[in-house]
């Protein structure tokens, strides 16, 4: 199967409809383990802001948004290795349930930076909810709490995800062939 974007056909890893029975699933999970309280969902901007919307509007917690921004992929497919953040959080998260909600957890670096920097906030529980794991790529020994799907080691757009900016408006997970990075 191919998804269009701009004239551009790009084969389809998962389709829009297995993606949205996942986040059904993974809000299922995050309904039942928060029952009653409440919950902050932290999208990392920008990849996870899709992903964000449709778990929290399945999900029936109590629910505040926040967002942060961290730099560690540049416009091309490779991380740099280095974690730096951009933008924190608005509201403090002390005593407070936090999901960490990120697109792809790949070599680990970006979790692992910001599960530090969470937990020396002293959060009354910390979550980490990752629509894609590629596992086999991980370098800093950290896993999710909610995964969507892992994945093989494949370049992958759509549903939030990018390559070079390009792409986050595709219904579907697409592969992205070498010739277009
Ligand atoms: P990590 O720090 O290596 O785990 O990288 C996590 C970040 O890398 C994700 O939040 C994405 O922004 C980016 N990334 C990793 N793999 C892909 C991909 O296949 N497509 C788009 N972005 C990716």
């Amino acid at each position: 199967m191919r998804s269009q974007s701009n004239g551009t056909q790009l084969k389809v890893m998962i389709t829009r409809e297995q993606i949205a029975r996942r986040v059904e699933e993974l809000a299922a999970d995050i309904s039942r383990d928060f029952a009653g309280q409440s919950v902050i969902f932290v999208g990392v901007l920008k990849g996870a802001t899709i992903f964000l919307s449709d778990l929290a509007r399945h999900s029936s917690v109590d629910a505040t948004f926040d967002f942060i921004s961290v730099a560690s992929y540049g416009d091309g497919r490779e991380s740099s290795g280095e974690v730096r953040l951009n933008k924190d959080v608005d509201t403090p998260i002390e005593g407070k349930n936090v999901i960490l909600v990120e697109d792809i957890l790949d070599t680990g670096l970006t979790l692992s930076f910001l599960r530090k920097l969470f937990l020396a906030h002293q959060p009354r529980a910390l979550k980490i909810a990752a629509l894609l794991d590629k596992a086999s790529r991980r370098v800093e020994p950290v896993n999710a709490d909610y995964v969507g799907f892992v994945i093989p080691d494949e370049f992958v757009v759509g549903y939030g995800m990018d390559y070079a900016e390009r792409y986050r408006n595709l219904p579907d997970i697409c592969v992205l062939p070498p010739e277009l990075a």
